[in-house]
């Protein structure tokens, strides 16, 4: 494929990340009050491709998939279903084994040739989605960027488990968070602390490997092993599925059915959707006629 020529020339990623957190410290981004989420904008767009079912996919990202001559996306974890459905037209280009040397300069040369790119994230980009890293890169080499959210696969998976991740009376807290391992020391891992706190719904990115290693930190801080627990793999795809249990026993779910990566493990209360009590804004005070407020 022609793009995967493209000049390596770019000012090193690092430098230009650096340059570019500096220049944000000391000045906020005109374009932050020119535009909103979902305007159309210069540049190459960071895409959410949602969790998986093209359906979940904004109105937004499918305009622009659909006038991509260029898409540069998450491999496994964008469902190719939805490369087909919306991408048949334009070059398609796998990041995953990718450094910033070699996809800042794909993405530039493509840019700068005239063509149409997208960077197709999996769910939301801002949930561990490492963009802003390139779009630093490309902001530095004069390639304006932005972002157009997604689905992030925490609520697939509650809509998955028709819950909610937050439920009066059960959790006021939604925590999105990863357990500790190359990226997070032990110290940067929270999960106990989310899971103490007793009304937050502990939502772990990037944690299927390490569903035994979590719950059996948690048993050893003394956690209920009652707690429930679900792990929702590939929410949303054909082949999704959704494992049930505790702190004490899910781990021996997952791994008998096998699942290493791809799924999103839910702790608290809330996966039940048991134990709530209706909101103040369907309470009683609505049904007080003339007086209630608007
Ligand atoms: C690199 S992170 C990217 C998260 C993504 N930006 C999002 O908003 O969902 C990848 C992790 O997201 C979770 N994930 C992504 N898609 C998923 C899906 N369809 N079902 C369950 N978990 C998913 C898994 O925990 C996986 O390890």
């Amino acid at each position: 494929m022609s793009d995967n020529t493209a000049s390596p020339t770019a000012t090193d990623p690092q430098t230009a990340i650096d340059s570019q957190s500096d220049r944000r410290r000391d000045d906020l981004d005109d374009r932050i009050f020119a535009h909103s989420a979902g305007d159309d904008q210069d540049g190459v767009p960071f895409v959410g491709a949602g969790p998986g079912n093209p359906r979940l996919l904004t109105v937004a990202g499918k305009e622009l998939l659909e006038a991509a001559d260029l898409v540069v996306h998450a491999g496994s974890l964008v469902n190719s279903d939805l490369l087909d459905a919306y991408c048949g037209h334009a070059d398609l280009v796998n990041s995953v084994g990718k450094d910033l040397e070699e996809l800042v300069p794909l993405m530039r040369d493509a840019y700068e040739d005239g063509r149409q790119v997208v960077r197709l994230h999996s769910g939301d980009p801002a949930i561990y989605g490492a963009a802003l890293e390139q779009m630093d890169a490309l902001e530095h080499e004069g390639v304006p960027t932005y972002i157009v959210p997604g689905v992030t696969s925490a609520f697939a998976a509650s809509a998955t488990m028709r819950t909610q991740l937050t439920l009066n009376e059960v959790s006021n807290h939604v925590a999105f968070t990863r357990p500790q391992g190359k990226t997070l020391s032990e110290d940067e891992d929270h999960i106990s602390e989310f899971i103490s706190m007793g009304d937050v719904t502990t939502c772990i990115y990037l944690g299927t490997h390490a569903v035994r290693d979590t719950m059996d930190r948690l048993l050893a801080d003394g956690h209920d092993p009652e707690t429930p627990v679900a792990v929702i793999y590939h929410a949303s795809w054909p082949d999704e599925d959704v494992l049930i249990g505790s702190i004490d026993d899910i781990a021996d779910r997952v791994e008998e059915a096998g699942y290493r990566a791809s799924a999103l493990v839910v702790i608290g209360d809330a996966v039940t959707g048991a134990g709530y009590e209706r909101s103040y804004l369907y309470g009683d005070w609505a049904n007080r006629g003339a007086n209630s407020p608007d």
